[in-house]
């Protein structure tokens, strides 16, 4: 197919978009109310341990498939295992990409609502009444959060059309940095509330009692999403990193921004809602019902800093999630583009249609179409199930067993190594395949197995 493919300018530029892609709502509205369900620290460090033994494996097998071809996920795997249906494997995790994009652009545009509350002051104190229950209005609403999500996805759209190097690396570019002056910024305000100390000490001291197999289970899941991986939006970033860079670094330092961000956004959040005297646990309304009411309380004391807090989240919260919704439209433009000679503007005019009208349905499943049940979930909660519990983790296995067992280990072992240009990784060759070949498939079929059983 003739067509130009773009190529991140720096290391710094792919290590960005990547870290765009990672940090988002996973970060922000996932992380903390997980760690506030499982147990706080306990959570954190299983997460690590599934980040270091399990997602870099899958970060660094994307990265490999995605840098040898130069593809997207259907391309690069027809191409390393012609005449095979690994291709179909490929189609796959495209088709998570986009089912994913169609109920976070739902999230996306709460956070767009909620940002303009903000601005029009709807957090102040003498609201603090109806605060709480503006969410559960506001989503069950039948057109504003459609609106809302169209805009959401239309923004992702129109970066999308721009391309990599002029949309995705510009945008990444400008956003990361702004998005950890702004999680620290709020990290500070939050932690100064009085109280703030019984948060941090839930963050920092783990009870293990929780600690159940359910919560392990969640929290190789939570970094999994965290990641981006089983999806192939890595791969397909990956694929357009010059064969001269280093791929274990951009891997690391790809989870190390990830995570720094989660570990900043759970000070954030958790200081807050202790200082406020609510439950932890509260799960998924935490920073759309709980946050505000926490703005609106604090604001008698300080209404003008408070405000100006509550404008700054959720920018934060839109400018992670769209970092991350342009990496999961990129996946599927590629595959349009690639393998279906479709013009750019074209491949992301017919996405935006499909993954809107999902997310329409999506959006719907809190008001209007409430009652409709697919396996006992909304259509809402059966997508996000779909994709968090079983389609990411299938794609993640399937991705190291196609490094793993179906590429060469030469071939392998020159992606790591970038032809020989870093002999550094070449002494880590062994650890790193071998955690891709046994350690990783072994320990996620178990779980997946084990969740599907369940
Ligand atoms: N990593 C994103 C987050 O933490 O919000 C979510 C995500 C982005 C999942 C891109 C999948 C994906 F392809």
């Amino acid at each position: 197919m003739d067509h130009k493919r773009d190529i991140f300018s720096s290391r710094r530029a792919a290590i960005f978009a990547m870290a765009g892609s990672a940090i988002g709502l996973g970060n922000i509205w996932r992380f903390p109310y997980m760690v506030g369900e499982h147990g706080g620290a306990a959570f954190i460090l299983v997460y690590l341990f599934a980040t270091v033994f399990l997602s870099l494996p899958i970060f660094l097998s994307e990265s490999i498939i995605g840098r040898r071809t130069h593809l997207g996920p259907y391309g690069a795997m027809a191409k390393l295992a012609p005449g095979t249906p690994w291709k179909h494997v490929g189609l796959l995790t495209i088709c998570s990409a986009m089912i994913i994009i169609s109920f976070y652009s739902v999230v996306g545009g709460w956070s767009v609502d909620y940002l303009f509350k903000a601005i029009r002051l709807e957090f102040l104190p003498e609201r603090s009444e109806q605060v709480s229950s503006m969410f559960g209005s506001m989503i069950s609403n039948t057109w504003l959060p459609i609106l809302c999500h169209t805009a959401f996805l239309g923004l992702t759209a129109v970066i999308v059309v721009l391309g990599v190097r002029k949309g995705i690396e510009r945008f990444s570019k400008i956003s990361m940095p702004v998005l950890f002056v702004l999680i620290v910024a709020i990290m500070c305000y939050s932690l100064s509330l009085p109280g703030a100390g019984e948060g941090v000490a839930y963050l920092v001291k783990p009870d293990f009692s929780r600690l159940d197999a359910s919560a392990v289970a969640s929290a190789m899941g939570q970094s999994f999403f965290s990641l981006s991986l089983g999806v192939g939006t890595i791969l397909t970033y990956s694929s357009h990193i010059r064969k001269s860079e280093n791929l274990i670094t951009s891997g690391l330092g790809t989870s190390l921004f990830d995570l720094l961000f989660a570990i900043l956004a759970g000070f954030a959040v958790m200081p807050a809602v202790f200082a406020a005297g609510i439950e932890p646990g509260a799960g998924p309304g935490l920073i759309f019902e709980t946050l505000p009411y926490i703005f609106s309380s604090m604001g008698v004391q300080m209404p003008v800093l408070s405000s100006v807090i509550a404008i700054l989240f959720f920018l934060t919260i839109l400018i992670a999630a769209l970092t991350s919704s342009i990496s999961m439209l990129e996946t599927g433009v590629t595959y349009l583009v690639e393998e279906k000679g479709l013009r750019r503007r074209t491949a992301v005019i017919i996405l935006f249609g499909f993954t809107w009208a999902l997310g329409c349905l999506c959006s719907l499943s809190f008001g209007p179409l409430s009652g409709v049940k697919l396996f006992g979930k909304t259509i809402f909660e059966f997508c996000d199930s779909l994709t968090s519990d079983f389609l990411m983790t299938l794609g993640g296995l399937l991705f190291t067993l196609f490094v793993g067992w179906k590429m060469f280990r030469a071939d392998v072992r020159d992606e790591l190594t970038s032809g020989g240009l870093y002999p550094a990784n070449a002494k880590i060759f062994k650890f790193t395949y071998f955690l891709i070949r046994y350690v990783a498939p072994v320990v996620i079929g178990v779980v997946f197995v084990t969740n599907l059983l369940m």
